[in-house]
């Protein structure tokens, strides 16, 4: 029986019924709809609309309908459903009989759909936040592992300073870290339940929201019917959350990409996350990293679509909103497939130290580190900045390092160099020389691994909160 034929004097079109199903998607919705339903239930039976014994029948047909549903790993089938709310109506039906249809009195699929996909973002934000704990940890693991090496910082991808090849792993790490504050923020904010809010006006039964919501784990009920039925912001706010973690994720690919060419060769990439050519026997290409740049695309491409469908609709339910179910799980299905092999990969990957070292030992990256020796001996910064912009020049012309030039040459750009400048230009002195809160020196980079590892240990805790509430 469909939900709503009574009015109708005719049938529908055969197509358009087909077309409009939504059931071969938000059938991954079924867990929810469930939960959400056994709630429900409850609810009505401190109505006064079902009994002890009908409350008892119906959540044990729901019950049958989740074990039916784990048998068949969620993908039940039914080709007459219009939707995963009409698939409950009729599989209770089928198992409990007429009572079955009791289940829908005072509530509307508008409020249902609302609280399943508040419930599915909800679970989404959990996985997600335990895979990104994981990529984090892998990236810390491989700081903790590179100890003192070395490598070129870049800006404009031009030779800048050295760098510890720890530092840089932990630029990534802050990334995640964001996108991992970004997701608990949304969850917060998604975390209220609209059951009871009806089709638009709020349920005509007197139902308890308050313990509704508690039963499905929110903090509470959404606070406007007409807003609960037709707001879709945490859809908007998850996938916007998920096109900046893959951003990031696709920088960081970019960023894998360039070091692994022959020309940088400062990774080797890791054969169990390549693939060959079928062409040219000698190749060795980093596919898992351009699939990660590539699939970032994707997930902007949904964040438009949502924001798109969204931003034309007038309150309150409309059944565009059903077209934001697709690209929310793509999304979500993309980003929760990379993660795992992001972490894998990184601690397969392989960093070519020496070669590494090598990059940052050359190109003038203790420039900077020259000007400041002077600064230090009371040179104006602009003044010193133009006598080591000298200092290069002449070691273009002899082709040269800054260390290279004798003391001589240097006096006559300056009377304040002295035996000490060569020892300031150590890679090891340059580095030490960067002790500041964030910056490259050993002692600060022990600090900045310190402290992302409490932040990864508080994120844990977070989400295993989240998983025994
Ligand atoms: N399948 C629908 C959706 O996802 C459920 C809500 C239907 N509501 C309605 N008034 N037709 O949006």
């Amino acid at each position: 029986m469909k939900m709503w034929s009574g009015r109708f004097r005719q049938p529908l079109d055969p197509h358009f019924e087909s077309w409009q199903r939504s059931f071969e998607f938000d059938r991954r919705l079924l867990r929810y709809e469930l939960a959400a339903s056994a709630a429900h239930a409850r609810a009505l039976k401190n109505a006064g609309v079902l009994s002890a014994d009908e409350l008892i029948s119906v959540l044990e047909g729901l019950q049958q309908i989740g074990e039916m549903a784990a048998a068949a790993n969620g993908l039940v089938q039914d080709d007459e459903t219009e939707d995963v709310h009409h698939y409950v109506e009729k599989q209770l039906v089928a198992k409990i009989g007429e009572v079955g249809y009791k289940l829908h009195s005072g509530r509307s699929r508008n409020e249902q759909v609302a609280t399943d996909l508040r419930m599915y973002v909800r679970a989404a934000i959990d996985q997600l936040r335990k895979d990104l704990a994981e990529v984090c940890e892998a990236f810390i693991d491989r700081a903790e592992e590179a100890g003192s090496a070395a490598m070129p910082a870049y800006t404009h991808l031009q030779h800048a300073e050295p760098v510890l090849v720890a530092h840089w792993l932990l630029a990534y790490v802050e990334m995640f870290l964001r996108d991992g504050e970004r997701l608990a923020d949304c969850r917060r904010r998604l975390n209220r339940c609209p059951l009871g809010s009806g089709a638009v006006a709020g349920a005509t039964l007197p139902l308890d929201r308050g313990l509704m919501a508690n039963e499905l784990e929110f903090d509470g009920p959404t606070a406007n019917s007409i807003d609960a039925t037709s707001d879709r912001d945490f859809i908007l706010e998850f996938v916007d959350s998920l096109s900046l973690l893959s951003l990031h994720l696709s920088r960081w690919a970019e960023e894998m990409i360039i070091f692994s060419s022959q020309e940088f060769g400062f990774v080797h990439l890791p054969e169990a996350y390549s693939t060959g050519s079928s062409a040219m026997p000698q190749k060795k290409n980093p596919d898992l990293l351009e699939l990660v740049r590539g699939k970032s695309g994707r997930i902007f491409g949904s964040a438009t679509a949502l924001a798109v469908t969204l931003k034309g609709l007038p309150l309150a339910y409309n059944k565009d909103l059903q077209e934001m179910q697709q690209p929310l799980f793509d999304a979500t299905d993309t980003a929760l497939g990379m993660l795992p092999l992001v972490a894998g990969w990184m601690r397969a990957v392989a960093f070519d130290s020496a070669h590494m070292n090598d990059a940052s030992q050359s190109g003038f990256m203790n420039a900077w580190a020259a000007a400041t020796y002077l600064v230090k001996r009371g040179v104006p910064s602009r003044l010193a900045h133009e006598q080591i912009g000298k200092a290069v020049k002449l070691c273009l012309e002899k082709n040269c390092e800054l260390q290279e030039l004798t003391l001589e040459d240097l006096r006559t750009l300056h009377t304040a160099f002295d035996e000490s400048f060569y020892e300031s230009l150590q890679t090891a002195a340059v580095l030490a020389m960067h002790d500041v809160i964030g910056g490259t020196a050993p002692g600060r980079v022990r600090q900045g691994i310190m402290a992302a590892k409490k932040k990864i240990e508080s994120l844990r805790e977070e989400i295993n909160f989240h998983a025994h509430a």
